[in-house]
């Protein structure tokens, strides 16, 4: 039996191609974060195979559900409700873990609570430090770029996001372009701190009184600068590609988060998601805001991909507000983050 006051979730992830199970005290502390990674298997084909990554987590979920159970020396009778990514994600993955949750809370008879991923990504950050409000969050993934402002825990507004790539995609398929292995983006962070920005890649800045972002065009543009250098028979250092691609991306995602905070009069800046990983991308914001009151959490880098931690921290909020979802749970793959704060 449980020994303390302290609430615990046990927590699933598997929208894309980690497979992952956590258990979190009181939303804000990890007792045990198990991460298993399919990249491996997927870097033959440059890309997430939504058929291999479901048939992974079949074979991985009991694995990592045990090893979560074991790190934390805890039985699934201990915790006080099961999480589960609901969605987005590839629909295939997410019913692994949504019947795996499902089976587990109705076996054990406690309450189900079916978890947003971004909103996942972003409470990952309430696990180092409590939240400030209003608080905005620059959401960066591979599916994902999203300016998302929170007014209270488990609300959130989305005020900016692409209207194209998101900044994760932008970064892979460049990567890909460049002839550099599955997942780019830390390969393009890699060869970017061994460059300079010297090709002057175009920066979509948009409507001037806009918070969307655009990547498609700089994609094409980085596309065609190394195409055309191909055909001319002029080798471009991969290095200043990369460099020049990435000062792009991190010009206009740090400005417009700068903006948006200050028109919004935020207490605090967060950011979240694969792309928060970036080195370029974290030390600009650093720099932005070193002059500021606002507050600027910088999530650590095992935080920022795919895990269950951040979807037991998000899932405590539902949990403290007695938000519970029913059986009918379905994976949704195209779960909208507003409505689902709503809820
Ligand atoms: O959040 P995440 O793990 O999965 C999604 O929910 O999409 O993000 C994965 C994305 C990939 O596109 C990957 O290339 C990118 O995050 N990523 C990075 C870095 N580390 C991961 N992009 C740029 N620089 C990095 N260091
Ligand atoms: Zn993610």
């Amino acid at each position: 039996m449980k020994k303390n006051q302290s609430k615990y979730i046990l927590a699933i992830e598997t929208s894309c191609d980690e497979t992952a199970v956590a258990i979190i005290e009181d939303g804000q502390k990890i007792i045990s974060n198990v991460v298993a990674s399919q990249i491996e298997s997927h870097k033959r084909f440059g890309g997430v195979v939504p058929e291999i990554a479901s048939r992974h987590h079949v074979e991985q979920i009991t694995l990592v559900l045990e090893e979560a159970l074991n790190q934390a020396k805890m039985s699934i009778d201990e915790m006080d409700a099961i999480a589960v990514t609901e969605g987005p994600g590839l629909v295939g993955a997410l019913l692994v873990g949504v019947n795996t949750a499902k089976a587990l809370a109705f076996a054990h008879q406690k309450p189900l609570i079916g978890v947003h991923h971004i909103a996942g990504h972003i409470y990952a950050n309430r696990l180092e430090e409590e939240f400030l409000f209003p608080l905005l969050a620059l959401v960066v993934s591979g599916g994902h770029t999203e300016l998302v402002l929170m007014r209270e825990h488990g609300q959130f507004e989305v005020i900016g996001e692409t209207r194209d790539d998101a900044a994760g995609e932008a970064y892979d398929k460049v990567a890909r372009t460049m002839g550099l292995p599955y997942p780019g983006g830390p390969e393009i962070d890699r060869l970017a701190q061994l460059g300079s920005d010297t090709l002057d890649f175009p920066r979509a800045w948009l409507e001037e009184d806009s918070f969307d972002f655009s990547f498609s065009g700089l994609k094409s543009a980085v596309i065609n600068t190394l195409h055309n250098a191909k055909q001319k028979g002029i080798e471009l250092k991969k290095e200043e590609v990369a460099a020049s691609f990435q000062a792009s991306v991190v010009e206009v995602l740090v400005e417009k988060t700068y903006r948006a905070a200050k028109q919004y009069q935020v207490k605090q800046v967060i950011i979240a998601g694969g792309v928060a990983a970036n080195t370029g991308l974290r030390h600009a914001l650093k720099d932005r805001f070193s002059k500021e009151t606002i507050k600027l959490s910088i999530p650590p880098l095992r935080l920022c991909t795919d895990n269950a931690a951040m979807i037991g921290a998000a899932g405590m909020i539902a949990y403290q507000k007695g938000i519970k979802t029913d059986w009918a749970m379905n994976a949704n793959p195209a779960l909208d983050l507003e409505a689902y704060g709503s809820r």
